[in-house]
């Protein structure tokens, strides 16, 4: 049996908004059944199933990135602007940030971390190989200097865990639906558990399945378009609890328009970035806009987010044989920023009422939306650290486990 082990998980996302962190207790030994919330926002977690650690998480905080550290970030994604100066400095300079927000976080909650977790900041991902060079390669690139973090929070940290899930032939993406399915499968429940970060997944985990029927794939924008068109036509980064899109009104024809093409008519398995949803996407979804008011058109970026979540379950989940219903799943569980939005979430109960889909947020489950892909990371490291894999094959597309991660040393 193993000793427990206090792992900070950081993550930061495609919307480029800041840093997460999460200090999460692992254990190695008990399993008991079940789940139950604690006290003062504690929550236990326990698994029944052998093979996953129990754990707690101790604590959870959010860092906003400096505005010109956001600015140099989403300027670095967008490749034909970046520098090469500047790519090297900017994983250096997160390293440091990364480093400040654990060490903030364990001052905080009085908990000193023994290892670190930390996803990075994408920077590219394709997650299909494609002809560069005469040689077929498939890429991903999460900055933010390992070694760094090591050396200033003074215990090991493990970085950069796409990779190997790219050398196993998968996608490296999406990585979460391993910590999806230890909380939230269920022997009777078919349920969904989707994210809303700046892109949105979603990982399907049927009743009683076991890992290899779990299908992950990402559904579409989450907020990216939602806080571009915001920025733009505001002023401001993203769309506070949904105000401006409630005084909005849906095009509807615009959004079903944009949704027969492109990224929402492929299979999954199948993964999105800035790359999709980026700068061009929105320029030309504000086109089929056209001039239509402001906060329309927040609306319908809104809506644009729901339908295609709603698509996603109604094209490419398995459905119960001759019903329209979608029997199969019976809850979705939101995590991520855009379950703060309620005027999304409220979309998305309606879209998903008729397919018998209750929406439910990560939170009753205790786990604040907001820190459910940092836990991730805390889990997978862990994981690593045991050299244990944490890919799911069944979600990447991957032909076999992988350890993930790289390990650096304080
Ligand atoms: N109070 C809020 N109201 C509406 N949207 C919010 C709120 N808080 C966060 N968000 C949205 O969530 C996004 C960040 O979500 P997050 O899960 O961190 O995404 P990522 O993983 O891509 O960084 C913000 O860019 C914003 O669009
Ligand atoms: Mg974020």
């Amino acid at each position: 049996m193993t000793k427990d082990m206090i792992v900070a998980g950081v993550m930061s996302g495609t919307s480029a908004d800041g840093i997460n962190v999460a200090l999460v207790r692992i254990g190695g030994g008990q399993r008991k059944s079940g789940a139950s919330s604690g006290r003062r926002g504690r929550v236990t977690r326990d698994h029944t199933s052998p093979g996953y650690p129990a754990f707690e998480l101790l604590g959870h905080a959010e860092y906003s990135y400096p505005k010109k550290v956001r600015g140099a970030v989403l300027a670095s994604m967008n490749a034909s602007r970046a520098n090469v100066a500047d790519l090297a400095r900017l994983n250096f300079l997160l390293g440091e940030l990364y480093a400040d927000a654990v060490r903030a976080t364990q001052r905080r909650f009085r908990v000193k971390a023994q290892l670190v977790g930390c996803h990075g900041q994408t920077l590219y991902h394709q997650g299909e190989p494609q002809n560069f060079l005469g040689r077929k390669v498939a890429a991903t690139w999460q900055t933010g200097e390992g070694a760094i973090i090591a050396g200033r929070v003074g215990v090991p940290v493990v970085s950069d865990f796409r990779p190997a899930d790219l050398a196993a032939g998968g996608m490296g993406a999406p990585l979460v639906p391993f910590l999806d399915y230890m909380l939230f499968r269920d022997a009777r429940l078919g349920r969904i558990v989707q994210n809303i970060g700046g892109i949105a997944n979603l990982t399907a985990i049927p009743a009683g399945a076991a890992a290899s029927d779990v299908i992950a794939f990402d559904t579409g924008p989450g907020n990216m378009v939602i806080d571009a068109v915001t920025e733009k036509l505001f002023g401001q980064p993203f769309d506070r609890g949904g105000r401006i899109a409630a005084s909005g009104k849906v095009l509807h024809s615009a959004v079903e328009e944009i949704l027969r093409d492109g990224f929402f008519r492929k299979h999954p398995p199948k993964t999105a970035g800035r790359e999709e949803f980026g700068r061009e996407f929105v320029r030309e979804f504000l086109r089929r806009c056209g001039r239509c008011r402001k906060q329309d058109a927040v609306a319908s970026a809104t809506a644009l987010t729901v339908r295609s979540i709603a698509d996603s379950v109604r094209k490419y989940l398995p459905h119960k044989a001759g019903s329209a219903r979608n029997n199969e799943f019976h809850e979705l569980i939101l995590s991520g920023g855009g379950a703060k939005n309620t005027t999304l979430v409220e979309m998305l109960r309606t879209e998903l009422a008729p397919l018998g889909l209750r929406v439910r947020l990560s939170d009753e489950f205790g786990l604040p939306a907001a820190a459910k892909e940092a836990v991730a990371f805390a889990v997978m490291a862990h994981e690593t650290w045991h050299r244990r894999p944490s890919n799911v094959p069944s979600a990447t597309g991957a032909r076999r486990a992988a350890v993930l991660g790289k390990i650096s040393y304080p």
